[in-house]
């Protein structure tokens, strides 16, 4: 990998092509399930998902359930590692190998191979076959070729094959685990990536887990890449939860299954990424911008936001028209972007 903290290039996202084609072989692959079925596991997910409690038996408990799983969660969790990993790409950092740990249907590969055209291994492991075989599937008319070639095998946090990768990503796993697995499965992470990426939901404990996982980074001397520009405390502790949204399409399917009528739901997210020692020739938070905290309020003549800064505190950032070309971006900037 030769990962650079530059500025933001301008760079073609293939992301929404890649979210139409996922959202497109999700449809397929749920094609042969019985509705009623399928709706019966969606909510007991739903209601599985919503109790914060460790997992004692695997969640995805029968090929319905994984069924229900990708048809429902996956496009989700896709839209919000696709946001996090070309935040990432577009620091200018590629990762020519993935590995997915708790990978299950394979989301964060598909935002991988959207987000890093350097890409040229994917691998995913997790503990439930059903799960893994849908992946297959799922990539088997992938727009990629790198995601096409993608291998799914079975394995079980704590005993993770002796893999290593330019990127680990570890996405909406750590809730189903005790907190001595989840400090093992990062650690564990940490030990084979060279850029690690935790996601979690944007739930205040999510964000807390995500916290531990940032401090267990930087004890051990990692970079922080994003979503923070600093390495300090965080400011939001106790006032606060820090988290995104990434915006996702809504299939047929998708809403009949959630019983919802909007044609898109946006999904709440918190995330951190670090980077190993050496690996960056610069620090995060000599090269990074604030992070926009809010939707960004748009007035007349001026923009407002609420930010967390590289000096490590939060608060009001305003960019007014005086300010030309930066106002322009700004008036273009979203939640979740770094401030122009
Ligand atoms: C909520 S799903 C997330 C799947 C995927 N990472 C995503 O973002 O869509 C959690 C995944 O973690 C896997 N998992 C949970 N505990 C595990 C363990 N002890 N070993 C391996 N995989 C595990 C589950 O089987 C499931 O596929």
């Amino acid at each position: 990998m030769t990962p650079r903290v530059r500025g933001y290039p301008p760079r073609v996202s293939r992301t929404p092509a890649y979210a139409a084609q996922l959202r497109d072989a999700l449809t397929r692959a749920v094609r042969g399930v019985s509705e009623r079925d399928l709706a019966r596991a969606t909510e007991a997910l739903v209601s599985r998902y919503r109790s914060v409690a460790p997992a004692t038996a695997p969640i995805l408990a029968s090929d319905v359930h994984v069924a229900a799983y990708a048809a429902y969660r996956m496009p989700a969790t896709h839209a919000a590692l696709s946001r996090v990993l070309r935040d990432l790409a577009a620091r200018g950092l590629e990762p020519r190998s993935l590995l997915d740990l708790g990978g299950g249907t394979g989301a964060a590969a598909w935002a991988a191979a959207g987000a890093f055209d350097s890409l040229e291994s994917v691998k995913v492991l997790d503990q439930v076959e059903a799960a893994l075989a849908l992946g297959r599937d799922l990539v088997r008319e992938a727009p990629s070729e790198v995601l096409a070639r993608a291998t799914f095998a079975r394995a079980v946090a704590g005993d993770w094959p002796q893999l290593e990768a330019d990127l680990v990503t570890v996405s909406y796993v750590l809730s189903e685990l005790e907190e001595r697995a989840q400090e093992t499965l990062v650690a564990d992470a940490m030990q084979r990536g060279r850029v690690v990426v935790v996601a979690e939901p944007g739930t205040p404990d999510g964000y807390a887990r995500v916290l531990r996982v940032r401090a267990a980074m930087i004890a051990e001397g990692w970079t922080v890449l994003g979503p923070c520009p600093h390495e300090d405390g965080c400011p939001l502790v106790g006032t606060d939860w820090c988290h995104f949204a990434a915006r996702v399409n809504r299939s047929a399917e998708h809403r009949r299954l959630k019983g919802a009528d909007l044609s898109y739901e946006d999904e709440k997210f918190s995330w951190v990424a670090a980077a190993r020692p050496g690996v960056l020739e610069t620090k995060a938070g000599q090269a990074n911008s604030a992070r926009i905290l809010r939707h960004p309020l748009k007035r007349k003549g001026f923009v407002e936001f609420q930010v967390c800064r590289p000096d490590g505190t939060a608060g009001r950032e305003v960019v007014s028209k005086k300010a030309g070309e930066r106002y322009r971006a700004a008036r273009d900037a979203e939640w979740g972007d770094t401030l122009p």
